[in-house]
């Protein structure tokens, strides 16, 4: 089974994300196991102590090397792991090919930052991959921990009821996602497509494919020019 062990100074902020979605599933059916560990357990002093001022003066805190490396060190004496991941805006953009790779992995270590930032010998002496979930500024990395948890989470065979349907996810492809329907197929003169009743299996592949290349021209030409 896959493990998935996050590190985190507010653990509270993913315990509903992994309770409840299709996470909770994998879960269940022995496919994943996600854990959230509280960096605050590896605190210094009596305080606790995390984060520090930083060297050469300026605003922000940065989060100190030993909770974390002591943290680390715990958790791989458990497990290996093929990557240990850190969430920050700096990183590599998240994509479907991202999410692909790593949900063939085994065991994965994802690490939440806050304040400033940790300190830069963590991410030499640790880290293997950096993820950014876009070109903006979260206040931690939890919520991007948690998107990016979700996203691998669901591509592990098993975990979606339907097999086939991560496969027609947009982006898998390459492609957007058609539009789709269900009833009533006609709601006060709004119309399902006559071609989605006529029950001709290869016209209706057909009639999504071409809706997919039509929505990704429209809205995500850039999608086409690549590769
Ligand atoms: N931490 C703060 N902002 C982030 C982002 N955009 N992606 C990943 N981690 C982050």
């Amino acid at each position: 089974m896959m493990h998935i062990d996050v590190i985190s100074v507010m653990p509270e902020l993913l315990e509903g994300p992994f309770a409840h979605s299709i996470l909770k599933r994998a879960a269940d059916k022995g496919l994943l196991q996600v854990e959230v560990h509280n960096l605050r357990d590896y605190g210094l002093g009596k305080h606790r102590q995390l984060d520090d001022y930083q060297y050469g003066g300026g605003a922000g805190m940065v989060m100190m090397i030993e909770p974390i490396a002591k943290c680390i060190a715990d958790l791989q004496a458990k497990r290996t792991y093929d990557e240990i991941i850190y969430m920050t805006p700096d990183g590599e953009t998240l994509d479907q090919g991202i999410a692909n790779q790593l949900s063939l992995k085994g065991n994965l270590l994802v690490l939440c930052g806050h304040y400033k930032g940790i300190d830069e010998r963590v991410r030499q002496l640790y880290v293997t991959r950096e993820i950014s979930i876009g070109d903006y500024v979260l206040s931690g990395g939890e919520l991007a921990a948690a998107v990016l948890v979700d996203s691998i989470g669901r591509l592990i065979p098993g975990v979606l009821g339907d097999e086939s349907s991560a496969l027609t996810d947009s982006f898998q492809d390459g492609l957007l996602a058609p539009p789709v329907y269900t009833r009533p197929a006609d709601y006060d003169g709004h119309k399902v497509p006559d071609i989605l009743l006529s029950g001709n299996f290869p016209k209706i592949e057909e009639w999504r494919y071409e809706q997919s290349l039509k929505r990704t021209k429209e809205r995500r030409p850039d999608l086409l020019s690549e590769d």
